[in-house]
């Protein structure tokens, strides 16, 4: 999957939060949480980060092992029994490349909505969210900023005073800018609609009524809320930009690449996050038509002039720490 590149930029900063946190309170048992954290191979890849990085620094400092918990959420719909099936594997690899030097760790998944309270109070000690905290329960600014401060306070309830949350996000440049990153890829998703409409294949009313009920808020916005709702601390907040062709984050700006396989590589992204929104809206027989005509548009796109300023999207990433 492509989203690696995104989640290495994010890892320096889960990795430096998580640490601070372990090597301030050396706890026994380390409860984590994952917020919705998808079914794909990302989901237990962070799991992974997030258990090397605290034990790097437990041998560094030569503590004992410790107990891992983990928890891992998403809305009752994700696929959690995929997960449950690759755990036996990820079990047995952690630890053959631990040596069996690493304490237990136990993983359990959690269905239900991280916009509301998940856990019993204070039992947590680090919570991370990656590309979930964007999609809201209806649209836009207004509702971010409620929806975010609900996800904050219920946090709050749940993590140890001094507890870390590191979340990352898609987000834009500034608080007027709605003309580049991810708003043009939504475009590109509509005239996809339309060029069916215009075919005859879809019904315009329905092709107008589809809404992708994501907001990308820029930096300001989110240490507005942050500070309004005011249970954590902000210890750091950074914007990295992202291809949306991840693949080519690896290449240098000259690097001639074949434009169809890109819109390929970007449709197989944008399908993951956006397939179960159109199939309950379109229903599933038109699903294939919409992304080929996807990929078309794209390739299009990506054949432009100035296309690779408007080919990238705009990540946030938060480092919190609850307050006591
Ligand atoms: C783009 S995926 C990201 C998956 C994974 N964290 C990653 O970075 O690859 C977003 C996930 O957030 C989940 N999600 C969206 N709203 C949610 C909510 N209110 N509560 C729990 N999970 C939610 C979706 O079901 C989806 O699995």
């Amino acid at each position: 999957m492509t989203k690696k590149t995104a989640i290495t930029k994010a890892k320096e900063v889960v990795a430096s939060s998580i640490v601070d946190l372990y090597s301030r309170t050396l706890p026994k048992c380390l409860c984590i949480a994952d917020l919705g954290c998808g079914s794909g191979p990302n989901t237990l890849l962070v799991i992974t980060e997030i258990i090397d990085a605290i034990e790097l620094e437990r041998n560094g400092m030569g503590h004992p092992p410790l107990e891992y918990q983990v928890v891992l959420n998403d809305l009752p719909g994700n696929d959690f029994n995929s997960i449950f099936k690759s755990l036996p594997i990820f079990y047995e690899k952690t630890k053959k490349e631990k040596e069996h030097q690493m304490g237990p760790c136990f993983i359990s998944g959690v269905p239900g909505s991280f916009l509301g309270r998940l856990f019993p109070s204070k039992s947590l000690h680090f919570v991370h969210s990656s590309y979930g905290v964007h999609w809201l329960s209806q649209a836009y600014l207004k509702q971010f900023q409620k929806d975010f401060s609900v996800f904050l306070r219920s946090r709050y309830e749940e993590i140890v005073p001094g507890g870390h949350m590191v979340i990352t996000l898609l987000g834009r440049t500034s608080e007027d800018d709605f003309s580049t990153d991810f708003s043009c890829l939504k475009e590109l998703l509509a005239k996809s609609l339309n060029d069916l409409v215009s075919q005859g294949l879809i019904e315009e009313a329905k092709a107008d009524s589809f809404n992708l009920p994501l907001y990308a808020p820029c930096v300001e916005e989110v240490r507005a809320i942050l500070q309004t709702e005011g249970s954590f601390d902000l210890e750091k907040l950074e914007m990295f930009e992202t291809n949306w062709d991840l693949s080519l984050d690896n290449y240098n700006e000259e690097f001639v690449f074949d434009k169809y396989t890109s819109a390929q590589n970007i449709t197989r992204h944008l399908r993951a996050i956006t397939e179960s929104l159109l199939v309950q809206h379109l229903g599933d027989a038109i699903i294939n038509n919409i992304f080929q005509r996807f990929t078309e548009n794209i390739e299009k796109h990506l054949s432009e002039e100035k296309s690779r300023e408007k080919s990238r999207n705009v990540n946030l990433v938060i480092s919190l720490r609850s307050k006591n």
